[in-house]
């Protein structure tokens, strides 16, 4: 007999909100100055990965290395120029559907976290107006080790007081499935089946999306 679903925990960029074309104004941005070109195809590989890791893979595609200090006062540079992006996001940002599910989440008492990499978190959720639909919030200031480690999404299930395996993860990054797994959670990936595997389900995102068609295909068992 599955677990009864208990959770559900979302990744923030990519599930909640389309920051990823922020990040991409910022980060070549910073390209740019630096004397190379950063294209959207590369932004891809920084999707649900952290600010210095994301920084590293940039440095990679302009064939540049620099010592540590450095990369810090780049990785802060681009930062300031994200969170001046950030600063103007409107509720009517928020992806399709997903304030809809929120409410449907909430009135059938199922428990909500964020398990986010993003330091900015706070920040996203306030300009979007939608920090009371979480009960724990887990971001990149709480965590040491990034996904595809579960550290970000076993803290949330913790906060909750939920069993791992009585929560459902939404992520829209392969690393971030990989984290619910590694965390012996159930993942419902969110995007296009070219790019992400080894989830328990797929959709394209919540348009259409109801609390029961995720447990229904996420455990096969309980509604
Ligand atoms: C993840 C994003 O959620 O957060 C990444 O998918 C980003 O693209 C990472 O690099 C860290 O975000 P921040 O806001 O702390 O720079
Ligand atoms: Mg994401």
């Amino acid at each position: 007999m599955k677990e009864k679903i208990k959770a559900f925990l979302f990744d923030l960029d990519g599930v909640i909100v389309d920051t990823a074309k922020y990040h991409y104004l910022a980060w070549k941005r910073l390209a740019a100055e630096l004397g190379f070109d950063f294209s959207e195809e590369h932004n891809e590989r920084l999707k649900g990965v952290s600010r210095m890791r994301s920084l590293e893979i940039l440095l990679e595609v302009g064939n540049i290395k620099l010592p540590h200090d450095e990369m810090e006062r780049l990785a802060a540079k681009k930062n300031d120029w994200y969170v001046e992006y950030i600063k103007q996001l409107r509720p009517d940002e928020i992806l399709p559907g997903v304030q809809r599910f929120l409410d449907e989440t909430r009135s059938r008492n199922i428990k909500t976290a964020i398990g986010s990499a993003s330091k900015n978190t706070p920040l996203i959720l306030e300009r979007l107006n939608i920090s009371g639909y979480f009960d724990a919030i887990i971001d990149g200031t709480k965590v040491s080790k990034a996904k595809p480690d579960p550290e970000v999404f076993l803290k949330g299930a913790e906060e909750l007081g939920i069993k791992p395996e009585e929560c459902i993860v939404f992520e829209d990054a392969q690393a971030g499935i990989e984290a619910a797994k590694n965390g012996n959670m159930y993942c419902v990936a969110v995007g296009s089946p070219e790019n992400l595997t080894g989830a328990d389900y797929l959709i394209p995102g919540f348009k259409t999306m109801t609390v029961d068609t995720i447990l229904h295909n996420v455990t096969k068992a309980i509604l």
